[in-house]
């Protein structure tokens, strides 16, 4: 990969074009906001692809969770978002996984991780977009948390989830984020779930993004802070 720029691997431009396609076509359900946040992703990947950057090395990581990529990509790929599943396939060997977390809450270690196709860390490098996708294992509880500055959308790929109880979002559903939103995620019991991640916001935001889980308080009923 070392110098190679985006044109000379297929793998990686073909996946960011079907991410630029999903981006160009996705329903925003009559809402003024996320049509507005699909037409930025989709801006910023197209200056990336037509910048034709040169891909960064990056180490390979695994987590545990992965044991479940090979079902969450068989799923997704009896789904509408068939092609992008296959591109994820294609380069799923190459990806660096991580948590992203200083501290990962007892457990979650085994139920999720994410990796990134683009942005400040690379393999493609970007300032204006982070894209990537998160796996989550069946009956992960992914606990609250917010993103400062950022606006977050997850497109459900393979299996279900829901966020703050508000809804079930299967294969196809965008979620939307907008910054400083505190979102907590559920995920069905009996399949993996794996979601496409966008991130928007300022260049210095994305460079220095930090996740924190939102702690839980005392004598509360519901274990993590949902806003109305
Ligand atoms: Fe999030």
């Amino acid at each position: 990969m070392r110098g190679q720029r985006l044109d000379d691997l297929p793998d990686w431009s073909y996946l960011l074009q079907t991410c630029y396609q999903l981006y160009r076509f996705q329903p925003s359900g009559g809402s003024e906001p996320i049509r507005t946040h699909q037409r930025f992703v989709r801006e910023a990947l197209n200056r990336l692809i037509h910048a034709n950057p040169p891909l960064q090395e990056v180490s390979l990581a695994d987590k545990p969770v992965t044991a479940h990529l090979r079902r969450a990509l068989d799923e997704g790929k009896r789904e509408r978002h068939a092609t992008l599943i296959r591109a994820i396939e294609a380069i799923h060997t190459r990806l660096h996984w991580q948590y992203g977390y200083e501290k990962v809450p007892r457990g979650l270690e085994k139920k999720f991780a994410y990796a990134q196709f683009c942005g400040p860390q690379g393999p493609i490098p970007a300032k204006e977009v982070i894209l990537g996708i998160v796996l989550f294992a069946p009956g992960c509880v992914y606990p609250a948390h917010a993103h400062d500055g950022i606006t977050e959308s997850y497109l459900c790929l393979s299996g279900s989830v829901s966020e703050n109880h508000q809804g079930v979002y299967a294969v196809g559903s965008m979620i939307f984020n907008p910054p400083a939103h505190t979102h907590r995620i559920t995920v069905s019991q009996h399949q993996p779930a794996l979601l496409l991640y966008a991130w928007l916001g300022e260049e210095e935001r994305l460079e220095r993004q930090q996740m924190v889980f939102i702690r839980k308080r005392k004598n509360q009923t519901c274990p993590f802070p949902i806003p109305p």
